[in-house]
């Protein structure tokens, strides 16, 4: 097996043992760890599983999930070819907002996670996501731009499932994940 993945699934293993979020673990199925290739340079993180990710184990398999697998064949890439996984890893009862105490919970092992993978691009999936890192930003101020911190970049997009509805959200959105493979390749010649 390959090592970077030996050491994703010894992380998810860990989240159990350690019992993160009791409560949600309750009312959950199962872990929704991640799903996606351990060698990828694109790492995008999403906000918490919702109905259809709690059932199946798999982040982001729902509508969202659909809207997101089309962007990625918008710029060439499969599911297979990044790594996607959520903040918080236990779906929230009624799909509720993930509390403060939920995310700060599982920031340590996301954080595992991304030392593991070592994307060159960490893309956010929605203010959550965006506010764990770089917790001073305004979404609808920085999405699309990169952000340079502590030895990494993001890249802050809005949520697609926040997108999928409203026009003129989800052609930002798009417009934002186009310039992907451009950032990618900028972060690799620096
Ligand atoms: N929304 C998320 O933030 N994550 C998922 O996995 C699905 C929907």
């Amino acid at each position: 097996m390959d090592a970077k993945q030996a050491k994703l699934d010894d992380l998810k293993q860990k989240i159990i043992d350690d019992e993160v979020t009791p409560e949600l673990a309750k009312t959950a199925t199962q872990l929704v760890f991640g799903d996606g290739n351990p060698d990828a340079e694109l790492v995008f993180i999403g906000e918490a599983p919702g109905k259809n990710e709690d059932l199946k184990g798999v982040p982001f398999v729902g509508a969202a999930g659909k809207f997101l697998d089309e962007m990625l064949e918008m710029i060439d890439l499969k599911r297979q070819d990044i790594y996607i996984t959520n903040i918080v890893k236990y779906r929230p009862p009624g799909n509720r907002d993930p509390l403060p105490d939920e995310k700060s919970a599982f920031l340590p092992y996301l954080e595992s996670q991304l030392e593991v993978i070592q994307p060159v691009l960490v893309v956010t999936l929605g203010r959550h996501s965006l506010n764990c890192f770089l917790p001073d930003l305004s979404i609808s101020q920085v999405h699309g731009q990169p952000k340079r911190y502590k030895g990494r970049v993001y890249l802050p997009l809005f949520h697609p499932a926040a997108a999928l509805y409203n026009g003129s959200m989800r052609q930002t959105l798009i417009d934002d994940f186009e310039s992907i493979p451009h950032i990618t390749s900028k972060i690799k010649l620096s």
